[in-house]
Order: C-alpha cells, then sequence, then structure tokens
C-alpha cells in the first residue's frame, strides 16, 4: 500500500507481517571474487550461500501466506481424483471464469503442451514479446515466433504506460502475409517479462481479441504475471481506476480461449496450469497430458502445491498482494533513476532493470554486456541479478550471435520477501557502482552449450577488471562488507 508521508513522499508500506524468517549473510567482496570466478562469471551458477540477497528471479521465490501454508497441510494425496484439485478448478472458475483445468508442474510444460498440440512444421505464433521456453517450445515444434510489439517498446527511457501491447497494424499485416490458417495462436504475454515486465492495456487485448475473432485465430494469454499486469491497467488506464482488480483480471480472462501461466510468480506457490472454456481444446490437451505431466488431476505437480495455488488465486486479487512487488519495484527505480542510474523506465511487474548500454556503454554486445554488469553487481554487493540481452539468446543455425533487442539487468523483486532496507542497500551499491562502470570489462565464453546457454554457461573476464573492481570496493567500504 502506498502511505503518503508528511514531507510529501511516497512510501510502499508491507501489508502483512513477518512471522517466520530465514537468516541470509553478507559475504565479503574478496569471498564474492572467488564466487563470481567459481561460477564462471553466470551469476545462475552461483551457491546461495554466496549470495545476500537473491533478486535473480521471482519465479518459485516468493513468500507464500499463512492461509497457503494451512492449505498445505490438508491436501489430498490421490493419484486420480484429489479434492484438492477441485478446490484449484473451484478458485479457477470463481476468480476467472474458466470452466476446464489441466495442472502442469510448470510454464514452459504448459507451453509445450501447446506447442505439441497447436504448433506445426511452419506455423507461425505473433505475440508481444517472446519468452525464453515459450520461444523454446514454439521452434522445437517446427514453428516461429513474430514480435509485432509496439515501436515504444524497445525504448528503455520512456513513460509509456503500456509497451506490452501488441502493434494492431502489424497484427492486421501478419495475418495478410501468412493468412489465419499458418497462425498456430496469438500470444499476449501478461506484463512482457524480457521488455522489463512493462503491460499491455485492456483495450489492446479487446482489439487483438476482434482481430484474432475476425479470422477465426485463437487467443493464448501468458499470465504468469498478471496480477501485475491488472495492478497496472487499475493505475494507468482510463476507466479502470475504479475497477477492482477482480474486475479487471476477469476481463482479461474473458477475452483469451486459452491461458496458461507459471505459478511461481503471481500465485507465489510452485507449479502451473492450463485453463479454457473450451471443451474440444481442453480435450486435445488432456490427451498429451498423462504423457509429460502426470494424471488429470495432478499433472506433475504436488497435491500441497495445487492447495497452495488456489489459495494463491483467491488472494491475488488482494490490491495489496497484487501490487506488493509492484510498488517494491516503482521505488527501487524511481530511487535508482533520481541517483543518475540507467533504469528502464515505466517501472516494470516483476524487477528493477538497469539498461546495461547505457550503463557501460564502452562494451560492446559481442562482449556480453548485460552479463558483465550482472556479474559487476554481485561483486560489489553480494545482490544477484539475472543477465537478460544477448546470453539469453541463443546463436543462429550458422552459429553467429544474435545480439539482443535490449540488454537489461534484471533485479527481480520476489513477492514479500524483502524489506525496504534491503532495497536501499542494492540501491547505494548500485548507485557505487555506475560512479564506477570505467572499470567494468567484457566476458567472453569458455564453455558454451547450445540451447539456453545463460543457464549453464561459463564465462570469463576480458582482462583483470573483477579483481579491480573488488579493490575499489574495499578502499571504499572496508575489507568486512
Ligand atoms: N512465461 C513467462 C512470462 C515467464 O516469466 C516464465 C518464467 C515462463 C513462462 C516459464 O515458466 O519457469 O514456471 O517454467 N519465468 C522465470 C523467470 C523463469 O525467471 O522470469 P516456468
Amino acid at each position: 500500500m502506498i502511505i503518503q508521508l508528511s514531507d510529501g513522499r511516497q512510501l510502499p508500506v508491507e501489508m502483512h507481517k513477518v512471522r517466520i524468517v530465514q537468516k541470509t549473510s553478507l559475504p565479503p567482496a574478496e569471498h564474492r571474487l572467488r564466487a563470481m570466478a567459481e561460477a564462471g562469471y553466470n551469476t545462475f551458477l552461483l551457491r546461495t550461500r554466496d549470495v545476500f540477497l537473491d533478486m535473480l528471479t521471482d519465479s518459485g521465490t516468493n513468500a507464500m501466506s499463512d492461509n497457503q501454508q494451512a492449505a498445505m497441510m490438508v491436501s489430498d494425496d490421490a493419484y486420480a481424483g484429489s479434492e484438492s484439485f477441485y478446490r484449484l478448478t473451484a478458485a479457477v472458475k470463481d476468480v476467472w471464469g474458466f470452466e476446464y483445468v489441466l495442472p502442469v508442474h510448470q510454464g514452459r510444460a504448459a507451453e509445450h503442451l501447446l506447442a505439441k498440440v497447436f504448433v506445426k512444421p511452419g506455423s507461425v505464433v505473433p505475440m508481444n514479446y517472446h519468452f525464453t521456453t515459450t520461444r523454446a517450445h514454439i521452434e522445437l515444434a517446427g514453428g516461429s515466433i513474430l514480435e509485432i510489439f509496439t515501436d515504444e517498446a524497445l525504448n528503455t527511457q520512456s513513460s509509456f504506460p503500456f509497451k506490452g501491447n501488441l502493434d494492431l497494424d502489424k497484427f492486421q499485416r501478419v495475418v495478410e502475409e501468412y493468412g489465419a490458417e499458418r497462425i498456430a495462436y496469438v500470444r499476449m504475454e501478461a506484463t512482457t517479462n524480457l521488455l522489463g515486465g512493462q503491460p499491455f492495456s485492456l483495450s489492446n487485448l479487446r482489439e487483438v481479441r476482434r482481430i484474432a475473432s475476425q479470422h477465426g485465430i485463437l487467443v493464448v494469454l501468458d499470465a504468469s504475471l498478471i496480477s501485475e499486469n491488472a495492478y497496472f491497467i487499475k493505475q494507468r488506464e482510463n476507466d479502470y481506476q475504479s475497477k477492482s482488480i477482480q474486475e479487471i483480471m476477469r476481463e482479461i480472462m474473458s477475452l483469451a480461449d486459452i491461458v496458461y501461466l507459471s505459478g511461481r510468480k503471481s500465485t507465489n506457490v510452485r507449479g502451473g496450469l492450463i485453463a479454457t472454456n473450451d471443451r474440444k481444446i481442453y480435450s486435445d490437451l488432456l490427451a498429451w497430458l498423462p504423457v509429460y505431466e502426470g494424471f488429470a488431476t495432478y499433472g506433475g505437480m504436488s497435491t500441497k502445491e495445487i492447495e497452495a495455488m488456489a489459495v494463491g488465486i483467491r488472494e491475488m486479487v488482494d490490491i495489496n498482494v497484487a501490487g506488493s512487488s509492484a510498488e517494491f519495484v516503482k521505488y527501487f527505480v524511481e530511487r535508482l533513476h533520481a541517483n543518475g542510474v540507467p533504469v528502464v523506465t515505466p517501472p516494470g511487474g516483476l524487477a528493477c532493470h538497469l539498461d546495461a548500454r547505457r550503463f557501460i556503454p564502452h562494451i560492446p554486445q559481442i562482449n556480453y554486456p548485460a552479463g558483465a554488469l550482472a556479474a559487476a553487481v554481485y561483486l560489489a554487493s553480494g545482490v544477484r541479478p539475472m543477465e537478460r540481452g544477448t546470453l539469453s539468446s541463443d546463436r543462429d543455425k550458422d552459429g553467429n550471435e544474435v545480439l539482443a533487442d535490449l540488454e537489461l539487468v534484471r533485479l527481480a523483486v520476489p513477492r514479500r520477501v524483502y524489506s525496504l532496507s534491503q532495497i536501499e542497500y542494492a540501491i547505494d551499491r548500485i548507485t557505487w557502482l555506475h560512479r564506477h562502470c570505467d572499470l567494468i570489462g567484457g566476458l567472453k565464453f569458455v564453455e558454451e552449450p547450445p540451447v539456453l546457454r545463460f543457464f549453464f554457461g561459463k564465462l570469463a573476464p576480458l582482462g583483470d577488471w573483477g579483481s579491480r573492481l573488488v579493490a575499489a570496493y574495499q578502499r571504499d567500504f572496508g575489507m568486512d562488507c
């Protein structure tokens, strides 16, 4: 909740009490330098014992509520016909209005099933932006993605409120060029993760629906970050300011034929699901569910997580839950921006994003500036971010680098996990790093996997910039932190 202070400042105040805590520690810079070298300058390969604030992702790292924890105790561990599943379907029906639910072990499993059933060799899938796993599954099924985002989407210094909108003219042209029969479905991602968690507007989604319906094209919604998208619509879109998050979410859902999500984000659990009101779509997907996931009533999820997800779906329409991460992200972004640090604006849904191109303009894209900056942030703070740039795109079929549209460093804010003083610490150290940005150098691959290389790839600094950065840090802050 945003509270206006007496000096006019706005403060995001937590509307929950912390009753269970987990210890964390701040390893000194010397230790961080060793840990980063062992991890091949890839923040994915760090161990959490070497991390102070884990901002790699908001996926599966959020705090559950007491009611979610309590629900886990009453789960029904049946292979078939579990009552836990029926509590999940009731929540999906009540909150989102869908009849049929297919549980899956996480978001990418939903993407796999959708690609298996709808994507044929030569199919195209227009979308507002891809996510790494989405693209991988569509391409593995022989299709390709068409990113038809708004022109404003790639502008990292913007005040445009809906950078996650689909460009409707481009969509019309795609339909004319490829023909509706080659379009497997049009995919809308609720807050486009790789563009910095930027939302679409309801009026844009309504137009997408209209064009899709004219041509008999399915609308698929990736609702992994749906609560944040609904929260932004309430804040930023005229006509929706007086609507509840529940009403907005329901309207979004009414415009999609199929919804899927990674439950690891907005529902604060680990799992995923696909939902639809179309019986034929449901049966086509159901046929493959036991092959890849599990029986219809658990789909690879633990029944404990299914119970917690049912509660999470009901809780996510509480404005203080839906906005919990978004308001911290806004605070994070605005403070860094005020300190002159290049961040993506307007603030998005899941994370504060540093714009590596502007932060370290001296490093060319082929030397992975976002990867280098992610490593440098860890060295200068113990905060673990994630690279979202050229490292996160694999090479093309001929082995050439595919330079990413954006070179971002993502500092995810897991929901209800960190305090504002911890965010303040991160702001301070990133601001220090920006003042010493000339010390940061590029990276080169030492071991490069062929698919989703950002997960397991090992890199090395070009030159010895890691040690020089740590020496400067120790001069300013001492040897102990
Ligand atoms: N779609 C979106 C928009 C996502 O952000 C993710 C995951 C997925 C699909 C895949 O879901 O991980 O449950 O299999 N995003 C995570 C992240 C990994 O760190 O942003 P999953």
